[in-house]
């Protein structure tokens, strides 16, 4: 299975072309290769040919099948509540150099749909953060100082098109949402040719720095190139513990059609739990694109409630007529709240882009924008705040230490349930579950047909126990969110390996 024939795909999957670049066969020297083709690795690639250098994109599935294929796809520099956070963590200079990176980053995005005549739905909306708590009425009004004080145009206001009581809201003019999936095909389909090029259905496995530059070991070839960016969603090699600095959140989305009008604008709930809602154009129609509920991944249970809790949200807010999609995705929050983006702490010619905290539309782009400033050697107004080699950034230690702690205890905690684990007679088609065998962790699957599928439940990125994601029939890791299909092949990573098959034999 790949990422594109997951359980539940998600709207742009359903009502997007399929891509066919060739895989990596052989040895390609190129100016600078770029691992990971969704939007973060497409920009950084396609504004690289754009300014001269040659590229190569390596993709282990197909381009936009990662979070990019399952994003909401709000493009906006108004994230939640950021900014006052921001001010306070970094000051004032750094929390700007966020703010015009990301309303750039909208403005780039707007610029590409134009150069290049694509046909994604783009549309300017005012993108809104708003509360339904009169408590929490002064959290709005400082984003909103804190943003204006920025340069950014927000505005507070009571007054939104949403059919709820709301009691403030943060609004954002000259925002926009786009199909994102149509968006990078268009990317990706403007990059080869020129000594340029695709690559798919290739999975990097290593990328070492030697003296005649880095080398990307790829599928059955290897690129040679002057410098490297890993774009992977978290880097797949440690390029300096980003794994530690950035935890796996996921969340759940559903695109339905509504009797009546739809309200415009894209608005964030920043209540608990988180709210989305955004107008999106289903066959014709206008319906919504409604999202919310979080977990880290492989700490989820029972996910199919994930997904009763939001249509039951859903129903209750919205006239729906009918559920047309559903999906769930996850991406890396960091400790600090700031993407890194940059060279890597441990090399000098590869660089990194990871920790988008779910605003990796602009954010990515973002990051699209400054790699490419970095390798042409621009100057590059923001890339002092995303600086992927800080270290000990303010206000995170705490941060830090809690997310390593839950990585501890998914250790010890997965190592000790291992003995309560259930006989795989008692699974039922279409289920998993670990199992017990000769005292080891075995993840083993049900097919649909009866018979029964297994692999070693240790996951092969640094070894912590997969749990079984019921909603999705996909084994995620709880540590550093990599995740398996339900026979064991890596969906997506920090792993590059696949969950080694275990031989069991059903009496
Ligand atoms: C439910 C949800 C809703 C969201 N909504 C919004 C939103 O409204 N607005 C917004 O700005 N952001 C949103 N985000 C965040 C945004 O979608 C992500 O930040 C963004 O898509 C990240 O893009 P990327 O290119 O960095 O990563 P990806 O899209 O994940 O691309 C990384 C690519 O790398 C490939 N890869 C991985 N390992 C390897 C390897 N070893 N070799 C080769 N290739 C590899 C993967 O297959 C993948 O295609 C949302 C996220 C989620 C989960
Ligand atoms: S993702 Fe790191 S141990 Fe599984």
């Amino acid at each position: 299975m790949g990422l594109l024939e997951l359980y539940n795909p998600s709207l742009w999957v359903g009502t997007s072309a399929a891509s066919s670049y060739p895989p990596l066969a052989d040895r390609v020297e190129v100016d600078v290769a770029v691992v990971g083709g969704g939007i973060t690795g497409l920009t950084t690639a396609l504004l690289l040919k754009q300014a001269g250098a040659t590229v190569a994109v390596v993709e282990a599935d197909r381009v936009a099948s990662g979070t990019t294929g399952y994003t909401t796809a709000k493009v906006t520099s108004l994230h939640g509540l950021t900014y006052a956070e921001l001010i306070d963590t970094q000051g004032e200079d750094k929390a700007r150099q966020y703010a015009q990176a990301n309303q750039a980053a909208v403005g780039q995005v707007a610029a590409l749909v134009d150069q290049l005549g694509i046909d994604c739905q783009f549309e300017h909306q005012p993108a809104f953060t708003y509360t339904t708590e009169a408590a929490r009425r002064a959290d709005i009004a400082a984003e909103v100082e804190a943003a204006t004080t920025l340069g950014l145009p927000a505005s507070y206001t009571e007054d939104t098109a949403l059919p709820y009581p709301v009691e403030a809201a943060v609004r954002l003019e000259d925002q926009a949402q786009f199909h994102p999936r149509r968006y990078c095909l268009a990317l990706a389909g403007a990059i080869p040719g020129d000594g340029s090029h695709v690559f798919e259905m290739t999975r990097a496995r290593d990328v070492e720095e030697t003296g005649g530059g880095p080398v990307v070991r790829a599928g059955g070839g290897e690129v040679v190139a002057a410098d490297v960016v890993v774009a992977t969603l978290l880097p797949f090699v440690d390029l300096g513990g980003f794994f530690s600095k950035a935890h796996p959140m996921m969340s759940y989305a559903m695109a339905v059609r509504v009797h009546g009008e739809v309200p415009q604008g894209m608005y964030l709930g920043v209540d608990s739990p988180t709210r989305s809602v955004r107008p999106v154009r289903l066959d014709g129609e206008t319906g919504l694109i409604l999202g919310g509920q979080s977990h880290k991944v492989g700490q989820g249970g029972e996910t199919g409630q994930y997904y009763a809790d939001l249509e039951a949200w859903g129903r209750a807010s919205f006239p729906i007529r009918s559920i047309d999609y559903r999906w769930s995705a996850h991406d890396y929050v960091p400790v600090d709240s700031i993407p890194y983006v940059g060279r890597s702490p441990r090399h000098q010619r590869v660089h990194v882009a990871t920790g988008f905290k779910k605003w990796g539309m602009s954010n990515g782009t973002a990051a699209g924008m400054i790699l490419a400033d970095l390798l042409v050697g621009r100057a590059n107004p923001w890339a002092e705040v995303f600086d992927a080699t800080r270290v000990d950034p303010k206000g995170s230690i705490k941060e830090f230490v809690k997310e390593n702690l839950n990585v501890g205890k998914r250790f010890v905690k997965d190592h000790l349930a291992r003995s309560d684990s259930p006989p795989a007679g008692q699974l039922a088609p279409g289920q998993g579950g670990l199992v017990n065998v000769d005292g080891n962790d075995v993840a083993a699957y049900r097919r649909p047909d009866g018979s029964l599928v297994a692999v070693s439940a240790v996951c092969t990125h640094m070894g912590c126990t997969v749990q079984w994601n019921p909603a999705e029939t996909t084994w995620d890791c709880p540590c550093h969110g990599s995740r398996f299909d339900c026979e064991g092949a890596v969906l997506n990573g920090p792993a590059v390996a696949d969950l080694a098959p275990v031989p069991v034999e059903e009496q």
